[in-house]
């Protein structure tokens, strides 16, 4: 590495704490200079193929000249500006836009931050809709595994995530139902999810009057491994809890924005919630902003003439013209590169490589949607702390590769700029892993 990048990582070290790292024992970190497209590149002329779209966040590509541009542009004109009592083109533009391209009839959008104070917005939402008509309803029930983020709140609807032991005191009750996950060829699955119907209709018959919503990641499971379950599940569930009268709040932070190959996975789910969080794609990644959005239903229950029913939620940076702006150069790309197509084809691509693997001996639970596909290494240990992990995140990384296992879940989620011979390489690299490593 050059001498900058030495500095960097010098500085870095002496003053800098990292996100879900032992900083005791991990590697430094490695500084990067540039990234364009589906490519970072180090300050040693070393690049690395991003195919997890840093942290699931990219979407059009790293520096997209057209978002880049909307955002410079933007910048130049109005930086910020309280969003109470105010408001500007950026935020007015995108949420028309979204608004039409939102499922069913959500179309009422409420800014934050990130993932996580989209999920606390929909949380504190849902449980004023129903106090705002005279019924304290405080239940919130969760999906086995789903994570929501780490804020107080999101980590209470995703305390079976595994990732919160340390702050189990601080989290509110939670019910949690399973999670039917599934793969290629499980013979087991309608069983699962018979189990989890059952276990939800027990739950409704005792409590149905005091839960305010139910909230899940549709389809797919990200933190937790990329566990995946079928779209008759979701409607099921759907089902019992439009008539049970429970709100259902749909946490797209992850599947928004075309991962799993409709722009929202609850299209592809044939769902529509009452509630739905956004963010990570929002801005194709280029800066934190979220958008919880709900029905018209829901909002016209916080209108009054008091301000008691008025939702009394806000960020400093509520509504960033910044990020509007990304999020609407974002919303326009999805149109003029035909994305959905490109989503396809990465989509046919996972295929034809998850088939060539699918009866390693290595290989087990293989599955597919949209842009992501994922399957379980066998491993001595399974879960977020198999010693399989790291041995296959450095060997990736060694090879140019940025591929962060999920203990010994690996899966693939690039960027949709990514090019099939891009997608082939990483490909050979896990080919080569379970090969050489595993
Ligand atoms: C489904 C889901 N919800 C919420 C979050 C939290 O988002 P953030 O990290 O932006 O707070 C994540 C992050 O990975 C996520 O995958």
């Amino acid at each position: 590495m050059n001498a900058q990048g030495n500095e960097l990582v010098g500085l870095d070290r002496a003053h800098i704490w990292h996100p879900f790292t032992q900083e005791k024992t991990a590697p430094d970190p490695i500084p990067i200079a540039s990234a364009s497209g589906s490519v970072l590149k180090g300050f040693d002329d070393q690049e690395y193929l991003d195919v997890v779209s840093s942290w699931w966040v990219t979407t059009h590509g790293h520096a997209h000249p057209a978002i880049a541009n909307a955002i410079a542009e933007q910048a130049k004109t109005l930086e910020q500006v309280i969003f109470a009592g105010f408001t500007h083109e950026p935020a007015a533009r995108l949420t028309a836009a979204l608004s039409k391209k939102l499922p069913g009839d959500i179309s009422r959008c409420f800014f934050s931050d990130d993932g996580s104070t989209a999920v606390e917005v929909s949380l504190k939402m849902a449980c004023q809709y129903w106090l705002n008509q005279g019924q304290k309803r405080t239940r919130f029930v969760m999906l086995q595994g789903g994570y929501h983020g780490d804020t107080v709140g999101a980590m209470s609807v995703g305390r079976s995530s595994g990732f919160f032991d340390a702050f189990a005191n601080m989290l509110f009750h939670v019910d949690v139902i399973p999670f039917p996950d599934t793969w290629e060829d499980d013979p087991d699955v309608e069983q699962k999810e018979h189990n989890a119907l059952a276990d939800l209709d027990r739950y409704l018959d005792q409590h149905a009057g005091e839960c305010a919503a139910v909230i899940l990641e549709p389809l797919l499971q990200g933190a937790s491994g990329m566990r995946m379950c079928r779209p008759v599940f979701i409607q099921k569930l759907n089902a019992r809890l439009k008539e049970a009268n429970i709100l259902l709040i749909f946490d797209e932070v992850m599947t928004g924005f075309g991962r799993t190959g409709t722009l929202f996975a609850s299209e592809k789910a044939g769902v529509t919630p009452d509630i739905i969080c956004l963010s990570k794609g929002l801005t194709s990644g280029f800066l934190p902003m979220s958008i919880t959005a709900c029905t018209q239903e829901i909002y016209q229950a916080f209108l009054n003439d008091d301000f008691d029913h008025a939702f009394a939620h806000g960020h400093s940076f509520t509504a960033n013209p910044l990020g509007c702006a990304a999020g609407l150069a974002s919303l326009k790309l999805f149109e003029t590169e035909q994305t959905l197509t490109k989503i396809a084809a990465i989509e046919a691509k996972h295929r034809e490589r998850l088939d060539r693997i699918k009866d390693h001996e290595k290989v087990e639970h293989t599955r597919l949607i949209g842009s992501i596909a994922a399957f379980d290494v066998k491993a001595k240990n399974s879960g977020y702390n198999s010693e399989v992990g790291p041995i296959l995140k450095k060997y990736f990384l060694e090879r140019g590769l940025l591929i962060r296992p999920l203990g010994n879940v690996l899966y693939l989620l690039p960027p949709y700029c990514t090019s099939m011979e891009q997608l082939d390489r990483a490909w050979d690299g896990i080919e080569d892993a379970l090969n050489d490593v595993v």
